[in-house]
């Protein structure tokens, strides 16, 4: 079968595709002929970590679908010819995180699913929405599990105004779950044609954080002086301190990612004045990837699927995220 495997050293010029032997299933694993799978900003920034050489050859993304094509004896949650995606923390079944569970990451400490055919523990998989195809389907295991327990976590409720950050992967799916639960969205993005696109997906709000870098205080003029009540927070360094400034008292900020580097400076007395609920989140457990697949069929969420590489071309998919143009989710196809 074909791999994508990153070997030698860091970087994406170090990325390429060669022949691995095929595996067969063992009790309670299930084998899966991965269909596509798609890019997270994770997946850009670890193949160029300079700390990754030590854990070399590493196959990298940790999202995908595919059809189930064996299983070995024992496994009862899925059957030859389902549909699934393996999960992203492969031993965070439910409940809450815990080290152990954490540590269980694919295309961390184990090979992701950029490759034909993987092996997997049955616990690891979960069937995905019917109505989504394979590509579409292949965006949910990071960037929308994400998303959905920032907010859900968050405790949206209809009439609340959250606040995403950017139009990559993460921000686009809370735009829309934000939408499905009767939500306001204020969206930022560096680009105006970026905006109108959101527009059209449903935000009711559209700030260009470069034309507009005070966006914190637009956003809350926006909701009358009150503030907003969630933050989908994917900046980092440049964005946290504002996420503050936005938030109502009481409100949410989920901490999400670091896109403009990590927060140094910590304005403390800011937080606690705000009564902030300040929220780290990786990710999510597979009792909360299935509620979220629920919610997907029941509202007819459709992933954004922005462009697409075969798995030959996974460099330029990687360029792609790297040059920051796209909106949604950047995939590759098998
Ligand atoms: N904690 C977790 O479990 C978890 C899970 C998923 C992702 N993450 C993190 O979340 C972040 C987003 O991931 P992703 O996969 O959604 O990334 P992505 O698809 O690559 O999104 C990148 C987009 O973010 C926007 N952006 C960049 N810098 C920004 C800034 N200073 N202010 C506002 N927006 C900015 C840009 O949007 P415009 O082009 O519209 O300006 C850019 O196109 C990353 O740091 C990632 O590592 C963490």
């Amino acid at each position: 079968m074909r791999a994508l495997v990153l070997d030698g050293d860091a970087g994406i010029d170090h990325l390429a595709v060669v022949e691995r032997p095929t595996l067969e299933p063992a009790a309670g694993q299930v084998a899966v002929t991965m269909e596509a799978a798609s890019l997270n900003y994770r997946d850009l920034a670890t193949v160029e970590s300079p700390m990754i050489k030590g854990r070399l050859p590493l196959v990298p993304l940790s999202d995908g679908c595919g059809l189930v094509s064996a299983i070995g004896p024992g496994v009862t949650r899925v059957a030859v010819g389902d549909r699934v995606a393996p999960l992203f923390f492969q031993g965070w079944l439910g409940g809450e995180p815990t080290g152990p569970a954490l540590a269980t990451a694919l295309a961390g400490g184990i090979d992701g699913v950029a490759r034909d055919q993987v092996v997997l523990s049955e616990n690891g998989v979960s069937k995905v929405p019917a109505a989504l195809s394979d590509e579409e389907a292949a965006c949910l295991p990071c960037a929308a599990l994400t998303a959905w327990r920032a907010l859900v976590e968050g405790g949206l409720k209809p009439g609340d105004v959250v606040l995403a950050q950017g139009t990559g992967g993460v921000s686009i799916f809370a735009l829309q779950f934000a939408k499905a639960a009767g939500a306001t969205v204020i969206i930022t993005s560096s680009s105006d044609e970026k905006l109108e696109r959101a527009r059209a997906l449903g935000a009711d709000h559209a700030i260009n954080y470069k034309t507009d870098p005070e966006w914190a205080k637009a956003a809350r003029k926006l909701t009358g002086g009150r503030g907003v009540d969630h933050v989908v927070e994917v900046g980092g360094a440049g964005t946290f301190q504002q996420s503050i400034q936005a938030i109502r008292i009481g409100g949410h900020i989920a901490v999400i990612g670091v896109l403009s580097g990590m927060v140094k400076d910590l304005n403390v007395a800011a937080m606690f004045g705000a009564n902030a609920r300040i929220h780290g989140i990786t990710v999510g457990s597979r009792e909360q990837f299935e509620a979220m697949c629920r919610a997907i069929e029941a509202n007819a969420i459709r992933p954004v699927i922005d462009r697409r590489f075969p798995l030959e071309d996974a460099q330029s998919a990687f360029r792609a995220m790297k040059a920051g143009e796209h909106f949604g989710k950047i995939v590759l196809n098998f």
